[in-house]
């Protein structure tokens, strides 16, 4: 409660001053401080509103604001840098919060109450969040208090000093006696100064997601959003602001994700005072969420980081965090089997006797994890269509007559060939299935029974799509159905694997909160279920890479990253998908050539290389159908997967050339005591001049010597780095290589 600037004072000179060094509260002055970044804030004494100070490379001290001329239409918070801006009181920018209070006002004065230094983080229960102990992380929780409404809110920020990350997240608290409405929340929020900056960001859709797109932030808003009640395939929660002249390796950069798999809204305001205001939070568009006395309403968490070394820096900075600190599954950080998945080679057509079969195959060329894809389930409605079956998870009994148990026990006794020896490598293959549990056909028993618990609104048609709805995970009698759903078939044979798919988006809410209550039903189901079979790898997929977000990742180590095979394609969208997530979290698979969407045709180590860029590395076609030549190229490439995936899964990552600028893509994993690197070169077109530019490598020591075995020399880190590598690239289209260096 704040009646004089007097109060204010005492208030904030009581405040404990931290012991921490990654941050310190002098009075009512916050310093975040990592290892290369500072992030500052304080409390305006004369008001109690948090203002923003700096965000960037490390400073030392608090300056005076810009002076900012308030003459016009928009004077006091108008002109201030504000650090949780709410709505009403003079600011006219998009605000982080906005509610709608008992009495229907919606103005909101948040101000500084008390604050508290935690070590570590605290979790946010029902929500996926970064973690960390004493060591990793320190956590900063403002109270605020909005004295005329009867609302407080906590803003919390933890940093994570060696990543140069910022993770924040409030929680508001009715403490009145009528319901309110958050109609806006952005949890992360940040007002710039008046300088030039571009937004980098995600867009794509199916089959092509996560190409990027730069452009220049202009006066007025700036943005993107999901509205399909998931983080979708059009846009990504994440988008990085740049200076101008922030290239990919050098240059201030920062990166903003939200920890969310529903829909999101990024918005970037500049203002007429040239102050940019950058927000990342949930859309409004699916909030209006009601808050009854004595609830809170929490918003999910958003990741942010900064790097002065450019796009690739802040890329480096997420993955390293988001495999140490975010994703929570214990194979994160384990290699992972070289799978084969049905799909591709034999869509719905499935039985018992054809998929042991193709086990064996897969096995005799090395394969280590055998997938059945869709089909392989429904009674009244057998599955051999997408429009048959979703929602009756029970192995159809004309394709598996003894049921899953004993197919399950045929396959996983099958023993494992390596392809180069032909010895078996006394491993047996391990199986894993697909599923869609948040889905369901029209044609379903399930369907029949329970109609009502599919997302619908009164008397409104429901829409299709794929021929399917969704079911309301946010009920609790839905989330235990697919709970008991999926232990069952878990529980019916050794399965090692579940690629957990998710083929459309939200239509039909009733109420725009049933998308977050959706979500936070979704993750109650998936922690439950991942807790209780701890050592079942889980692939993420939504009709390809429509849920790779940081919320998913929490929970499960790897994501599909596009129904698109083709390696061409593959290209810029695994390169844009690693602006923000790990390699090591993307599914990669080799398909057959011509490609069966795009019918491009590329040979089978192009095709490989390309998918072994990925953690999980697999083939998704019949092995039956391979060419002479494939089959020859085959035992290389497993070989080549083998070896390259501890960097892949350890490793630091880095863009060296994209597909949208070069002709020459290239990438590099450089592992992480620096003794071994993987570099990935391409040729996309033939030209006769031109020739491939040289290949500047990153990540290595300037002094030491690597040997490489492209042109078996041995040269310095700094010979690498400034002189380069000539890939030399012969006549052709669609060419590449591997290039293996070694610290000597
Ligand atoms: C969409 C997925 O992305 C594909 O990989 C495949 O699993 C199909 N669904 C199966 O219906």
């Amino acid at each position: 409660m704040f009646g004089t600037r007097q109060t204010i004072l005492s208030v904030l000179l009581a405040a404990v001053v931290a012991a921490q060094d990654a941050i310190t509260a002098n009075g009512g002055n916050f310093t975040l401080t990592g290892d290369d970044v500072s992030y500052l804030f304080h409390v305006d004494a004369a008001n109690g509103d948090l203002i923003s100070d700096h965000f960037g490379a490390p400073v030392t001290d608090f300056i005076p604001p810009a002076f900012i001329l308030g003459w016009g239409w928009h004077d006091n918070q108008a002109n201030d840098r504000r650090e949780f801006p709410d709505i009403g009181r003079s600011d006219i920018r998009l605000p982080a919060i906005h509610i709608e209070h008992s009495d229907g006002d919606t103005v909101s004065a948040f101000l500084y109450k008390s604050h508290e230094i935690i070590p570590g983080k605290p979790s946010i229960p029902g929500f996926p969040a970064t973690y960390g102990n004493d060591t990793d992380v320190t956590t900063l929780q403002v109270q605020l208090y909005d004295n005329v409404s009867d609302v407080s809110a906590v803003l919390s920020y933890s940093i994570f000093p060696k990543y140069n990350a910022i993770a924040r997240s409030f929680k508001i608290t009715n403490n009145g006696t009528g319901d309110i409405v958050i109609e806006r929340a952005a949890s992360f929020s940040f007002d710039f100064p008046n300088a030039e900056y571009d937004v980098i960001e995600p867009h794509g859709d199916w089959s092509h997601e996560m190409n990027t797109v730069r452009r220049k932030v202009d006066y007025g808003e700036t943005g993107f959003r999901s509205t399909e009640g998931y983080s979708g395939h059009n846009h990504n929660p994440f988008y990085m602001l740049a200076s101008s002249s922030t290239t990919e390796s050098s240059g201030e950069a920062w990166g903003f994700n939200l920890v969310w798999t529903g829909s999101f809204e990024a918005a970037i305001e500049k203002a007429s005072n040239g102050y940019v205001r950058a927000l990342l939070g949930l859309n409004s568009l699916h909030t209006s969420i009601k808050v009854a006395p004595g609830e809170s309403f929490q918003a999910p968490e958003a990741v942010a980081v900064y790097s002065s070394n450019g796009l690739g820096g802040v890329s480096r900075s997420y993955h390293d965090l988001y495999r140490n600190h975010l994703s929570r599954h214990q194979a994160t950080m384990e290699t992972r089997p070289i799978l084969l998945n049905s799909w591709e080679g034999l869509s719905f057509d499935i039985n018992d006797t054809a998929l042991v079969d193709l086990a064996g195959q897969s096995a005799d060329i090395g394969i280590e994890l055998f997938v059945m894809d869709d089909g392989w389930f429904g009674l009244e409605y057998p599955r051999n269509n997408d429009s048959l079956g979703l929602g009756d998870w029970t192995p159809n009994p004309e394709k598996f007559p003894d049921g899953l148990g004993p197919y399950i026990a045929d396959v996983t006794k099958i023993d494992v060939v390596n392809a180069s020896t032909n010895a078996s490598t006394g491993s047996q293959i391990k199986f894993g299935l697909w599923m869609e549990p948040e889905m369901v056909n029209l044609n379903s028993t399930l369907y029949n029974e329970h109609p009502d618990w599919v997302l619908h609104a009164g008397k409104h048609a429901r829409t299709l799509t794929r021929s399917q709805l969704v079911l309301n995970v946010g009920l609790p009698e839905v989330q235990n159905f697919i709970i008991d759903s999926v232990s069952k078939i878990l529980d019916s044979g050794a399965v090692s694997y579940v690629k957990w798919d998710n083929n459309r988006g939200m239509h039909e809410l009733a109420r725009p909160s049933d998308s977050y209550q959706y979500i936070l039903g979704l993750y109650h189901v998936i922690d439950t279920l991942t807790t209780k079979y701890p050592n079942v790898l889980w692939e993420g997929c939504a009709s390809g890479g429509g849920r790779f977000d940081a919320g998913l990742l929490h929970y499960w180590p790897q994501h599909w990253t596009s129904d698109n095979t083709d390696a061409a394609d593959r290209l810029q969208i695994q390169l844009g998908t690693s602006l923000i997530y790990p390699p090591s979290a993307m599914g990669c698979h080799i398909s057959k050539s011509p490609n069966g969407m795009t019918q491009r045709d590329t040979s089978f180590t192009y095709r490989g290389h390309v998918a072994m860029m990925c953690g999980s590395f697999g083939l998704e076609l019949n092995p039956h159908e391979l060419s002479e030549d494939e089959v020859a190229a085959l035992p290389a490439i497993m070989d080549q997967a083998h070896r390259v995936n501890p960097l892949v899964i350890h490793g630091s990552f880095y863009r060296l050339a994209g597909p949208q600028e070069s002709n020459w893509p290239a990438v590099q994993f450089v592992s992480q005591d620096g003794s071994q690197s993987a570099v990935f070169a391409f040729q996309q077109q033939y030209t006769t001049k031109p020739g491939a530019p040289p290949l500047r490598l990153q990540g290595l020591d300037p002094k030491a010597r690597y040997w490489n075995d492209l042109d078996n020399g041995t040269y310095s880190g700094a010979t690498y780095a400034n002189a380069g590598i000539n890939a030399r690239f012969e006549r052709g289209i669609y060419l590449s290589k591997l290039i293996w260096l070694e610290k000597r």
